[in-house]
């Protein structure tokens, strides 16, 4: 028995039943509302064992202290805070950031975000968010990595060793929290808290992998999300929770209950009433209850377990594993922050500049008619309705995060160029009053620079979208100053795939990026006026209208693939067959041409790591940066295969004019699938490897598994 495994049985040979549930129970930061006042009560009596929202540290330390000091054993509290890209220092949101593939960019700025929290008193970070979204309607995308379920592994895997760092007890690092178990973003129609209603196949091909990845990487916990699997609700799922996540993923650690998703069973018609749902969620495997106004386990568990209705080791193993993230984390050793400490930790030159790489490196450049990169000497027209508006740089989830640190265009572009402004319109609303203003100044400019895009509070939790445009007038704005013959730069600033088909028509110039934190400004800059070289590229599909949803490229191949000339194919009648951008897409002021795809070997078996090798140009003048993409397809399965599947890629640096053999490793492994019976399988025969610069513009080479 490990030492930890010790003191917990020791532990919990002394705690009452009543203190047991203490510890499954969560608390919000309500307990400093003045209607609560009993919060405290039951926390001095050991009845709530970690809290959710406390941004502050005095008020962690005061919390603690009550625990720690008042109740009957002493037992440290949990504190968890949605650390979602940054705390004080507002990094870009993570969707944003994931279109730098960089995991270990993210990892970097999930351990300075971490820093500054676990400094503050946060010890569960609520982060990272690793749903797969598909569809562009759903609001929550903008939280995640896209829709790839190996790209999001990926930044699953990084973000939680960010969150995590090497030891949990160090006082810098904080529990992570793998969201939102599970397929959570395949929410009918896009819409938020909708059921979900998938083949158990996809569950395991395209959902659970990212899950695997922050297993893998050590996530301390996990949350159930909202909705409904297959007619099962996550949160009070054996199948999904016990039977899945803990037996079939050898997941060891806590497992919380979304806000209020347990007081939602009853809601759904899942369980009778709250005593069902206490005894139910903690069957079926859910250790801590984040109670939002009803405490179900507070109010029923202890009776339930006299009465035998919920055996006692259930309650007890449930107990012991939030006990021992407690003793991980060093919280009975060192529960309280100091406060000096802690107000040091804040932002400082180290975190900016992190957030200035960051931002720049999300920035997407999706069209570029030979406008950019500007001259700083260039008469520039900086407009729109985000172009000076800080707090919309912070996007949703802003943590504890100040508008008033944050850089905006206008505050950027005013000092590094010669740039005048004008707002031209709202973000939302539909007034064009400011329309005049803004087209003469453009008239009198050698180029536009336009910042539009959806407000914060148009994307995040509960946020889906039907349209996906532009709001307001901002669409009318672009093509009043079109008709100017001014060059025209748009920036796009969104938290979801927007419908940019239009925009990409009346822009000269067009750039695309989620919420890039506090500075966004700087980073936006440094795109516009070539001193950052921009490499990201989409992690999500780019629609043309929003009726192409949900849209992905790795869809299975049907029987009748879409082709424009012939009606009888897989198509809509009043739209492309394409989508504006696909996945993976992103220019460069360098351009970059693939020739000779090589493998190591044409035949393997399906546990060999082959190599694949593409020699990439630099054809430009400009230094510049390359994600290599790596895609596999299966061409003839026991089951229907995507068309294409990403499995690997590379960020690769290349001077102007230079080559290099960029070598990418496919462990075959990787390329299975889940069959009928659920079972993972490599099956033989052959493989087409595809390597190129977007998912849609690739070369192959055909491999055969033996
Ligand atoms: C969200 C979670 C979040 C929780 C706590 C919920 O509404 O779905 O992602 O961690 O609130 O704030």
């Amino acid at each position: 028995m490990t030492m930890i495994a010790q003191q917990v049985t020791e532990l919990l040979a002394k705690m009452t039943l009543r203190e047991k549930v203490g510890q499954l129970t969560q608390c919000g930061n309500s307990i400093y509302n003045d209607d609560y006042k009993i919060g405290w009560e039951l926390l001095r009596q050991g009845r709530i064992g970690s809290l959710l929202g406390i941004g502050e540290v005095e008020q962690a330390n005061e919390l603690q202290r009550v625990a720690v000091e008042e109740t009957r054993l002493g037992i440290p509290l949990l504190l968890g805070f949605d650390v979602i890209h940054g705390y004080r220092t507002t990094f870009p949101v993570p969707w944003a950031e994931a279109c730098s593939w960089e995991p270990e960019l993210a990892r970097a700025t999930a351990a300075a975000s971490t820093r500054e929290a676990a400094a503050n008193g946060v010890n569960w970070i609520y982060a990272p968010m690793i749903d797969v979204s598909r569809d562009p309607r759903w609001g929550r995308g903008v939280e995640g990595a896209g829709e790839d379920p190996y790209l999001v592994g990926r930044f699953a895997e990084a973000r939680v060793k960010g969150i995590q760092g090497e030891t949990l007890s160090d006082g810098w690092h904080a529990a992570a929290c793998a969201k939102h178990f599970v397929a959570y973003g395949a929410a009918i129609g896009g819409k938020d808290y909708n059921s979900v209603d998938l083949a158990p196949q996809t569950v395991h091909d395209v959902y659970l992998p990212p899950f695997r990845a922050a297993i893998d990487a050590g996530a301390a916990s996990v949350m159930t999300a909202f909705h409904d699997l297959n007619g099962e609700p996550c949160t009070g799922s054996h199948y999904w929770i016990t039977e899945t996540l803990r037996e079939r993923m050898g997941f060891a650690g806590v497992v919380i209950s979304d806000a209020g998703s347990t007081d939602q069973l009853k809601v759904h018609g899942y369980t009778a009433d709250d005593r069902d749902t206490a005894k139910t969620a903690l069957l079926a495997g859910l250790d801590v209850e984040m109670c939002f106004g009803i405490f179900t386990y507070q109010e029923h568990l202890e009776a339930l377990v006299r009465e035998g209705a919920v055996p006692v080791d259930t309650l007890d193993a449930a107990v012991r594993r939030v006990l021992t993230l407690k003793y991980e984390l060093g919280l009975f050793e060192h529960p309280y922050r100091d406060v000096k400490m802690a107000a040091a930790a804040l932002g400082g030159d180290g975190s900016r500049k992190l957030a200035r790489e960051a931002a720049r490196r999300s920035v997407v450049l999706l069209k570029n008619q030979d406008v950019l990169p500007l001259k700083k000497t260039q008469r520039m027209a900086v407009i729109g309705p985000l172009a000076d508006d800080r707090e919309e740089m912070l996007g949703t989830w802003s943590g504890v995060g100040r508008a008033e640190e944050a850089v905006s265009p206008w505050d950027a572009l005013k000092t590094r160029a010669n740039a005048s402004h004008a707002k031209g319109c709202q973000a939302v609303e539909p007034s064009p009053a400011l329309f005049a203003e803004a087209v003469q100044l453009a008239q009198n400019s050698e180029v536009a620079v336009v910042f539009v895009g959806e407000p914060r509070s148009m994307n995040g939790e509960g946020k889906s979208r039907t349209s996906n445009t532009l709001p307001g007038v901002q669409l009318e704005l672009l093509e009043k100053l079109k008709a100017t013959g001014t060059p025209l730069v748009v920036v796009v600033i969104g938290g979801r795939p927007l419908v940019l088909t239009r925009v990409a028509e009346l822009a000269d110039a067009l750039l695309f990026s989620g919420a890039l934190g506090v500075e966004a400004g700087q980073a936006y800059a440094d795109v516009i006026l070539g001193e950052y070289n921009s490499s990201a590229k989409l992690v999500n599909t780019f629609p043309t209208v929003v009726g192409q949803a949900p849209l992905y490229y790795n869809h299975n191949n049907t029987g009748k693939p879409p082709v424009e000339e012939f009606f009888w194919t897989s198509k809509y009648l009043d739209a492309p067959i394409k989508p504006l951008f696909p996945f993976g897409y992103g220019l460069s002021y360098s351009r970059f041409t693939y020739a000779n795809l090589a493998l190591s070997q044409t035949a393997a078996t399906g546990t060999e790591v082959i190599e694949v090798r593409v020699d990439v140009t630099n054809t430009s003048a400009v230094d510049g940066e390359e994600i290599v993409q790596l895609y596999i397809t299966d061409p003839v399965a026991s089951l229907v295969r995507p068309v294409k599947e990403l499995k690997g890629f590379a960020k690769v640096f290349l001077r102007a004019g230079e080559m290099k053999t960029v070598t990418l490793k496919l462990p075959l492994q990787s390329t299975g699938f889940h069959n009928r019976k659920l079972e993972y399988v490599v099956e033989k025969g052959k493989l087409l490897i595809s390597v190129g610069t977007n998912s849609a513009d690739t070369i192959s080479q055909a491999l055969m598994i033996v």
